[in-house]
């Protein structure tokens, strides 16, 4: 077996990535990532232990938390926004919010105890001591930014390589700063303006739709280019019904950049949910998260995806179905 295509597997937590899924990327000559995010460290240990078991061309992404603190009173002002929604549901919101490290201390120390080849890291810049000691613990180190400041600081840290995210695509945005506001550009271009900052590698992610797109990231300057989105109805994926029928649905004409699911920016299929309450969400991720998570959950199991985080890049409309391996030699042109 080689890792000889420029394609990468996108972690995405929450059910798409699995070790089935970065096992068949590895097989076709590309490169996948474990999705750590939500995972106890059990779970991803057990993760890590399956995929080795037929490869070692592999990464695992963590969630850094951040230290940001939440408005209690803009986020309770939420809280009872959202109420109504939730009674639909007979769900009863916590209005205190909820504050989590995603595990981080545990699933570092498992990584620094158990390395793997390459940890991405996303949302915050963590202690310099953890990429030290991952580092020297053998892993290759990437860290996931959204603009040539984000890539200065990281570079600053010592880190192998970039992860350059644009804007459209799916899923949360791994900007520093959530809070801001996030302006359209083509990851084409960010690859461009972070390439001429840095000479360290790039993976560019966002809004893929195809084979051409991949060769364009390529010649602005990205060793890879990550896929996420047009992973998810392959048959490895570990996508949930109702998300993998979302996204050939015609009911769904676009995407949207939005917190008002998990109070992080994050591009999903534009639905009710997001008409009714992104102008009223509020920066505060996980709190957010929790916050909505029942009510998901509920409206999930009723398949009303109506209001579900539907995940998703812009380049959604072409989402292949098949074999992952399919997905990737069309996307390297080969
Ligand atoms: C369902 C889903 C879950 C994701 N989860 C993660 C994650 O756990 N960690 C992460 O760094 N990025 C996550 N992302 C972002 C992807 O890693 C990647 O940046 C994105 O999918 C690339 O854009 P595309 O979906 O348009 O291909 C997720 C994306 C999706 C669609």
């Amino acid at each position: 077996m080689s890792v000889d295509l420029p394609i990468v597997a996108a972690p995405m937590a929450g059910g798409p990535s699995t070790p089935a899924l970065v096992r068949a990327v590895a097989e076709a000559g590309g490169f996948g990532f474990l999705a750590g995010g939500y995972k106890t460290r059990e779970s991803l240990a057990a993760e890590i232990s399956h995929v080795r078991e037929h490869t070692e061309h592999f990464g695992v992404n963590l969630f850094v938390p951040s230290s940001a603190s939440v408005d209690r009173t803009a986020f309770q002002n939420y809280a009872r926004h959202l109420e109504p929604e939730a009674e639909a549901y007979g769900i009863r919101l916590d209005p205190e919010p909820v504050a989590d490290d995603d595990r981080w201390v545990e699933k570092l120390a498992l990584l620094i105890e158990q390395p793997v080849p390459v940890v991405s890291l996303t949302f915050a810049l963590p202690d310099p001591a953890a990429i030290a000691a991952l580092q020297q613990a053998g892993s290759r180190v990437f860290m996931t930014v959204t603009t040539p400041t984000e890539a200065r600081q990281a570079e600053a840290l010592g880190l192998n390589g970039l992860i350059v995210q644009g804007p459209r695509a799916g899923g949360h945005s791994a900007t520093f700063d959530p809070a801001r506001r996030i302006d359209d550009i083509s990851t084409r271009d960010l690859v461009r303006e972070v390439r001429a900052g840095t000479e360290l590698p790039i993976i560019a992610a966002g809004g893929l739709d195809g084979p051409v797109a991949v060769k364009e990231l390529l010649d602005a300057g990205a060793q890879a280019v990550a896929v996420g989105t047009l992973l998810m109805r392959t048959d490895e994926a570990g996508t949930s019904d109702i998300h993998r029928r979302a996204l050939t649905d015609p009911n769904f004409t676009e995407t949207a950049l939005t917190r008002a699911f998990t109070g992080r920016p994050a591009r999903a299929l534009r639905n009710h949910f997001i008409d009714a309450h992104d102008a009223y969400a509020v920066d505060a991720y996980p709190a957010v998260h929790y916050l909505t998570k029942d009510l998901r959950q509920a409206a999930a199991k009723v398949g009303n995806a109506q209001r579900v985080h539907l995940w998703a890049g812009t380049g959604y409309q072409n989402v292949p179905e098949g074999p992952a391996a399919n997905v990737i030699r069309w996307l390297a042109g080969s």
